[in-house]
């Protein structure tokens, strides 16, 4: 079947319609004549992959890694670097016009990654062992990719994926492991499980003039050289007397915070990350800031339960599922003067945005970051704010 590509939609797959059908088209590029083969139909909808490129966009490039297309990491490669900001920009456009109900999105600024290639400063190897394969899981399968070279890795990491490698060829890597998580820090690179030596249980990197502590199991930004800017957008002007932070992971957003307002309440439910936010605020000097090891959800009913709140910025990061519909209704309870929201996934943000908006939020800012190029994946950051009425009672 023949098709012309419209757009890349939220996901990153590409927009067709032929014969009265909507396809879906992996690693296409907007404006691509293809013959595409269905590979599957669900509903309304078939999925489709690319079979020939009739006539190629005038935004396609050759993808550079041997393994695109297989490995399920990367699926913007074959689009040129703007095409991929422009594609976000719409993705984040798209959900917020259809999910979030907005009309009229003013232009907003995409931050380009100053390393298109290299970024990645934590990852996740996946390992088969019986088939001595190390890698990532190929698209849509939990089948083993291996690689050998991955081109989006920090050199650090790279390196460290082939000292794996060889370890696996020796057969000298732990039998039970499934998967390796590794972290670039400032002395080094830490891998979990460990592989030689002794296990290093945390190291340190420092961020905008901050140290943060952490391990390879703790979630922590991908992109570290968009860092400095994401905290800048996300902080903002922000200052005052009474902060939350919803999600903290293991504080990135604390520390600076904790130097902006008196008293400073995160959340995070990891116990780890939790451990690591509060040595990191001790580690720092600041004694203003409290991590209370809960689930938001629950944390924040007791917050409400316990009686008047009156919180003037707080800042959610969730993970990709966005924040459960409780939170965004006790966050309108609480009724914060200002509200940014970092995101790394436009649907889910764009849905709790609508329950903000009926809430009588209003959207003051979006910039959106190239946290993870070559993948149709964008972070978000969203400030809102409302009129406060706490004296209204
Ligand atoms: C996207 S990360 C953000 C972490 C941190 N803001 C950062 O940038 O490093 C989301 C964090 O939320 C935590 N988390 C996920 N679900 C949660 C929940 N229901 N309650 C509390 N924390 C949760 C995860 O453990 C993770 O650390």
């Amino acid at each position: 079947m023949e098709v012309t590509i419209e757009r890349i939609l939220p996901g990153g797959l590409g927009l067709a319609h032929a014969g009265g059908k909507t396809i879906m088209v992996s690693l296409a590029a907007p404006g691509d004549r293809l013959r595409v083969r269905i590979d599957k139909v669900k509903g309304s909808v078939s999925f489709a992959s690319i079979e020939e490129v009739i006539e190629p966009s005038p935004s396609r490039i050759e993808p550079p890694c041997p393994y695109f297309g297989r490995c399920g990491g990367c699926d913007f490669q074959q689009l040129s670097y703007q095409a991929q900001l422009d594609a976000k920009v719409e993705i984040i456009r798209d959900c917020l016009h259809r999910i979030a109900g907005v009309e009229e999105l003013p232009n907003f600024e995409i931050v380009a990654a100053p390393n298109q290639w290299k970024y990645r400063s934590r990852t996740q190897w996946q390992y088969d062992s019986a088939g001595k394969r190390l890698g990532y899981f190929e698209s849509g399968s939990r089948r083993v990719c291996d690689v050998s070279e991955c081109a989006v890795l920090a050199p650090e990491l790279q390196a460290s994926l082939e000292l794996v490698r060889n370890l696996m060829h020796e057969n000298r890597l732990p039998i039970a492991a499934r998967d390796f998580r590794a972290v670039v820090g400032d002395e080094g690179v830490a891998i979990s499980p460990s592989v030689s030596g002794p296990k290093v249980r945390e190291m340190n990197r420092s961020i905008h003039g901050e140290t943060y502590t952490l391990s390879p199991e703790s979630f922590f930004q991908t992109n570290a050289d968009l860092l400095p800017k994401l905290i800048d957008v996300a902080l903002s002007d922000a200052q005052g007397e009474t902060a939350i932070e919803l999600y903290c992971g293991v504080g990135l957003f604390t520390i600076p915070l904790a130097r902006r307002f008196k008293k400073v309440s995160a959340v995070e439910s990891d116990r780890d990350a939790t451990a690591f936010a509060r040595k990191n605020l001790t580690l720092a000097g600041l004694v203003n800031a409290e991590i209370a090891n809960r689930d938001v959800g629950s944390w924040l009913q007791s917050a409400v339960d316990a009686g008047a709140l009156q919180i003037d910025f707080v800042l959610l990061d969730p993970p990709r599922t966005g924040a459960e519909s409780r939170v965004i209704n006790q966050l309108v309870r609480i009724e914060p003067g200002r509200i940014c929201y970092v995101s790394c996934d436009p649907a889910t943000l764009a849905r709790d945005l609508k329950k903000l908006f009926a809430g009588g939020y209003s959207l003051e800012s979006i910039v959106a970051f190239d946290m993870f190029p070559q993948t149709h994946h964008v972070e978000t950051v969203v400030h809102l704010s409302k009129q406060i009425r706490w004296n209204e009672a």
